[in-house]
């Protein structure tokens, strides 16, 4: 028999990345990771698995069919953990048509080619196979300050392109479960945060902008609640989800962490002090509030209690040890920060935060 092997896709960005880094570190199984190298994906993310034979990857496209048949036929993966998207709110909003591509389109061609391929296996392997599909708590919508945290149970009501799309290919994962039998699971996670994440999210941007001694931008208020999960415990969710989740279930994610983004910022704020501290002034000085985004979602809260009943998992980082990790890594990774703020990344930066300023 062929040794196992999972196929990942998107595992050169923020959170395909950490977990590939960290399934090899765990497992001796080998993992093929089909990403297109987006702006947000990135080689040097995976530099650690150079001339690592488990890792083999290929530069490609989730939209095209007659590759990922070609690679679902070459390497028979176990399991399909499906983490490529387009993932910025922001950026969803200034070009949407990316995000219908890639995450609706993206995922109903992966799901046609799991489906022929998954045809294809023998009744033990047709047990054995697995869709897992991440995906995002944004699909429920925005909160009030006084309502329930998301159960898998809430209503979907998606209010940004992104988690339009997202809600989508959720949608499509869970129709190829009911209607053709496909062995799927979706996890919908809160807001990650970590190493290797793009400084276009708020955690890396605020870092690397009170680095630069530049501003630090809050939209709105400040007052935007989001429940914040460090990486590894999302990565480690994923891989118990995988191993023991019940076929066409959903599980939700989350750090029981909620924060108001300003209390983020000035986490991060005092951790450079203590760290880096900046001979002009305390880094809070450079807080800056701007215009908010249209249709900014006030509230994101996780009821994690059923992968905690069902799986036993627990995030094992509080949001204390897990930004202090993630500051500390961004500080000795500065040459990381460096090069992705590529021109196209200050294209970006300057279209998104142009003509914002309502001051500190
Ligand atoms: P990311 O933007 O950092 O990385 C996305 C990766 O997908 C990149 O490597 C990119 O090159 C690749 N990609 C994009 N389009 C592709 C295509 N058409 N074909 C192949 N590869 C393509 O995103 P992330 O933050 O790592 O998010 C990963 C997944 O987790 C996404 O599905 C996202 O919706 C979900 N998620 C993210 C968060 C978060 O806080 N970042 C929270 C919950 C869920
Ligand atoms: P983000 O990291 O873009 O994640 P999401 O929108 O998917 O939750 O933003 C997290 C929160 O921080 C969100 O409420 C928007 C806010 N934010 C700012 O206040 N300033 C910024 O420059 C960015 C990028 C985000």
């Amino acid at each position: 028999m062929e040794p196992d092997m999972i196929l990942v896709t998107g595992g050169a960005g923020f959170i395909g990345a950490n977990f590939v880094l960290d399934w090899l570190a765990a497992a001796d199984e080998a993992v093929v990771n089909l990403d297109a190298l987006t702006y947000a994906g990135n080689m040097e993310n995976l530099a650690r698995l150079q001339g690592d034979a488990r890792h083999v990857f290929v530069h490609g496209d989730i939209c095209d069919r007659a590759l990922v048949d070609r690679l679902l036929a070459e390497h028979r993966p176990r399991a399909i953990l499906h983490f490529a998207a387009e993932s910025h709110v922001d950026r969803s909003i200034h070009g949407p048509a990316a995000f219908v591509r890639t995450n609706v389109e993206g995922t109903f061609t992966l799901l046609e080619a799991a489906r022929a391929y998954w045809n294809t296996l023998d009744a033990a392997g047709q047990a054995a196979f697995r869709f897992l599909h991440v995906s995002t708590d944004e699909v429920y919508g925005s909160l009030g300050p006084e309502d329930p945290p998301f159960a898998e149970t809430k209503a979907y009501e998606p209010n940004s392109p992104y988690s339009a799309s997202k809600a989508a290919s959720d949608h499509l994962v869970r129709a190829w479960h009911h209607t053709y039998g496909l062995p799927v699971l979706t996890t919908n996670c809160s807001n990650n945060y970590g190493p290797y994440q793009f400084p276009e999210k708020l955690i890396p941007l605020v870092i690397a902008n009170a680095l630069a001694g530049k501003p630090l931008p809050i939209y709105g208020d400040g007052m935007n609640v989001r429940d914040w999960l460090y990486v590894g415990d999302h990565c480690a969710a994923i891989r118990e989800v995988l191993a023991r989740g019940r076929l066409g279930e959903t599980y939700n994610v989350g750090g029981w962490n909620e924060m108001p983004n300003i209390d983020i910022v000035r986490t991060i704020c005092a951790l450079l002090d203590e760290l880096r501290p900046d001979p002009a002034g305390p880094h809070a000085r450079l807080i800056s509030y701007v215009q908010d985004r249209p249709g900014h979602d006030r509230r994101y809260a996780i009821d994690a209690r059923k992968i905690e009943r069902e799986l036993g998992w627990r995030p094992a980082e509080t949001f204390a040890s897990g930004i202090r990790k993630t500051v500390a890594w961004y500080l000795t990774n500065q040459d990381w920060v460096a090069h992705v703020q590529s021109g196209a990344y200050r294209d970006w930066i300057a279209a998104n935060y142009a003509g914002r300023e309502v001051g500190a």
